[in-house]
C-alpha cells in the first residue's frame, strides 16, 4: 500500500476583495494545491461598494475544504492555519448571534469622504497623522464604524452595550474559526489595526481620544496581537473535521504579507503587488518614517514579540480593476488577458492617456473630488490605443509612488519586485521597467500574499525556524530591464502629469 500521508503543509487564507481563497504550501514554500472562489459586489449606489460577510465565510470554508481535498491532504497534514485580507473593509457583527448587523462597507467606497473632511475641520487630512500615520481619507476603516453606527438604526445604542464587534476580515475569520458564538477569540493584528485610523503607531495601542473623536465606542474594538502567534484553534463546526485543534497562528492585511512573502526583510527592500489595486509598500525598518510626500506610514509586520518592523506605503485604488472596467463597462475587451495582446498591437498610446480616478485619487494625492479622465483623445486614437493607455496608467500611478519613497527615504529605486495576478501580463512589466528606468523583478511564486501569510503561521509553530529559511524560498522567474530613451519617458510623464491634473475638483 503506498503511503497517503500528504503533508506537512500550512494553510494560507486569502480572504481579497473580489475572491477569497486557500492555497497550501509545503517547506520549500512550493503552493501544493489552490482553491477560489469569487464573491458578489454589491453597489447599492454610485461610490458605494459592499461585500455579504456571511456569502463570505462561506466561501472561505468551501475553499479550505477545495484546497484540502485537491492536495488529497487530511486532518493531520495541515499544521497550522494564517490569514491574510483586503485590508479596511468595515464590518460589524453581533456577538450573541454571531450575524453581521450590515453588509461590510469595503475598503473603495467613498460615502465616509463628508464625514472625514468635518473631522478634519481647520487641522483638515492631517488631523490624526502624527498618531497614525494616515490622512482623514474615506478609505481607512475609523470613519466606516461611525458611518454605520450613526445611519443604521440602534446600532451605537447596541455597541455602546457591548453587544456589537468589529472587525476587518481577518477578525471576522479568525472569530469564525475558532468557534464563533461558542468562544471565538476577537483578535487583529497590528497591520490591520494600522489601517484603521485609530491605532498609534508607537505603541501599536488604540488611541481612546481618537477613538472617541471619530465616535467608535472601544468597546467594539479587537484586541491588537502580533502577525504571526497562535491566536486560537480550529473549532467544530463546518471545518471542525477537517481542521479541528489546528492553530490559527497568523494575519496579516494583504499587502503587509506580500511584503513579507516577498522576503522584503532588509531597510530599503519594496514589493509592489498589482491586483484590483496596486499597493507599494517598503521596508523602513523598526521606527517609523513619516512621510512627507503622500504616502502611508503602516505596520510592515510583528514577529511573536519582536519589534515591529514599519513600512512606507503607496496606495493606489484603481489598476486591475481598470482592466475588468474595460471589459464589464466598456465591452473593449472579452477576457482581461486581451488586454495585453490587445495593446501589442500599437507602438504607443496615440497621444490618450486614462486616469483612472474613479474613487478619488489615493497616493500621492489623496483627493476625494477626484474623478476619471479620458485625455487627449483625437480621431486617431482606436481601441488598442486606449488598452496601451490602460497599461499605462498603471505604471505611471507606479512611478508617482516610486519618486514619492524616493523622495521620503532618500534611497534611489535599484530595481523592483512585483507580484499580483497583473504580473502575468509581460507587456505591462515592460511598460513598468521603461517608466521606472530600473528593474522589473517577478518571483517564481506569484502567489506572495498567501505564501507571507504562511510563513508568518508557519514562524509561530517552527515549521520555519526563521527569515534566513525563507529568504532560501525566494526564487527569480523573469525580470524586465529598462528600454525607453530618456526624452520620451520625460515628455510621456509630462503628459501624464496634466492628465492627473485634469481629475482634481471634478466634485467642487
Ligand atoms: O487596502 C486594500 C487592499 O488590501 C485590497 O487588496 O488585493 O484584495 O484588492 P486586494
Amino acid at each position: 500500500m503506498t503511503d497517503t500521508h500528504a503533508g506537512p503543509y500550512i494553510a494560507a487564507i486569502d480572504q481579497g476583495t473580489t475572491s477569497s481563497r486557500c492555497i497550501l504550501f509545503d517547506h520549500a514554500g512550493r503552493a501544493v494545491a489552490v482553491d477560489q472562489k469569487e464573491h458578489a459586489q454589491i453597489l447599492p449606489r454610485p461610490g458605494w461598494v459592499e461585500h455579504d460577510a456571511a456569502e463570505i465565510w462561506r466561501n472561505v470554508q468551501e475553499v479550505v475544504a477545495g484546497a484540502m481535498v485537491k492536495a488529497g491532504a487530511g486532518h493531520d497534514d495541515v499544521l497550522a492555519v494564517g490569514i491574510t485580507n483586503q485590508r479596511e473593509t468595515t464590518l460589524l457583527w453581533d456577538r450573541r448571534t454571531g450575524r453581521p448587523v450590515h453588509n461590510a462597507i469595503v475598503w473603495q467606497d467613498t460615502r465616509t469622504d463628508a464625514l472625514c473632511e468635518r473631522l478634519g475641520g481647520d487641522a483638515g487630512q492631517d488631523r490624526f497623522r502624527r498618531e497614525t500615520g494616515l490622512p482623514l481619507a474615506a478609505y481607512f476603516a475609523g470613519p466606516k464604524i461611525a458611518w454605520l453606527l450613526d445611519n443604521v438604526a440602534g446600532l451605537r445604542e447596541r455597541a455602546e452595550a457591548g453587544d456589537l464587534l468589529f472587525g476587518t476580515m481577518d477578525s471576522w475569520i479568525v472569530w469564525n474559526l475558532t468557534g464563533g458564538v461558542n468562544g471565538g477569540v476577537h483578535v487583529t493584528d497590528v497591520t490591520n489595526a494600522s489601517r484603521t485610523l485609530l491605532m498609534n503607531l508607537d505603541d501599536l495601542a488604540w488611541n481612546e481620544d481618537i477613538a472617541a473623536a471619530i465616535g467608535v465606542p472601544t468597546r467594539v474594538l479587537p484586541e491588537i496581537r502580533s502577525s504571526s502567534e497562535v491566536y486560537g484553534h480550529v473549532a467544530g463546526g463546518p471545518l471542525g473535521d477537517l481542521l479541528a485543534g489546528v492553530p490559527v497562528a497568523a494575519a496579516l492585511g494583504d499587502q503587509q504579507a506580500a511584503l513579507f512573502g516577498q522576503t522584503c526583510f532588509d531597510v530599503g527592500e519594496a514589493k509592489s503587488t498589482y491586483g484590483t489595486g496596486t499597493f507599494m509598500l517598503m521596508n523602513t525598518g523598526e521606527a517609523p518614517i513619516r512621510s512627507e510626500s503622500g504616502l502611508l506610514t503602516t505596520v510592515g509586520y510583528r514577529i511573536g514579540r519582536a519589534d515591529p518592523v514599519y513600512a512606507l506605503e503607496g496606495s493606489i485604488a484603481v489598476t486591475g480593476s481598470l482592466v475588468q472596467w474595460m471589459r464589464d463597462q466598456m465591452g473593449l475587451i472579452a477576457d482581461a488577458a486581451e488586454i495585453e495582446t490587445l495593446a501589442a498591437t500599437v507602438a504607443d498610446n496615440g497621444g490618450a492617456y486614462i486616469v483612472p480616478a474613479f474613487s478619488g485619487l489615493f497616493a500621492p494625492y489623496w483627493r476625494s473630488d477626484a474623478r476619471g479622465v479620458i485625455a487627449g483623445l483625437t480621431r486617431y486614437v482606436t481601441k488598442a490605443h486606449l488598452a496601451r493607455a490602460v497599461l499605462e496608467a498603471t505604471a505611471w500611478q507606479t512611478r508617482e509612488i516610486t519618486d514619492a519613497m524616493t523622495a521620503d527615504s532618500g534611497a534611489e529605486l535599484t530595481a523592483l519586485k512585483v507580484d499580483g495576478g497583473m504580473t502575468a501580463n509581460g507587456l505591462l512589466m515592460q511598460i513598468l521597467a521603461d517608466v521606472l528606468d530600473a528593474p522589473v523583478v517577478r518571483p517564481v511564486v506569484a502567489e506572495t500574499t498567501c505564501l507571507g501569510a504562511a510563513y508568518a503561521a508557519g514562524l509561530a509553530v517552527g515549521f520555519w525556524n526563521g527569515t534566513e529559511d525563507l529568504r532560501a524560498n525566494w526564487r527569480r522567474d523573469a525580470e524586465w530591464t529598462p528600454r525607453m530613451d530618456p526624452e520620451t519617458r520625460a515628455g510621456e510623464y509630462r503628459n501624464w502629469l496634466k492628465a492627473v491634473e485634469r481629475t482634481k475638483g471634478w466634485l467642487s
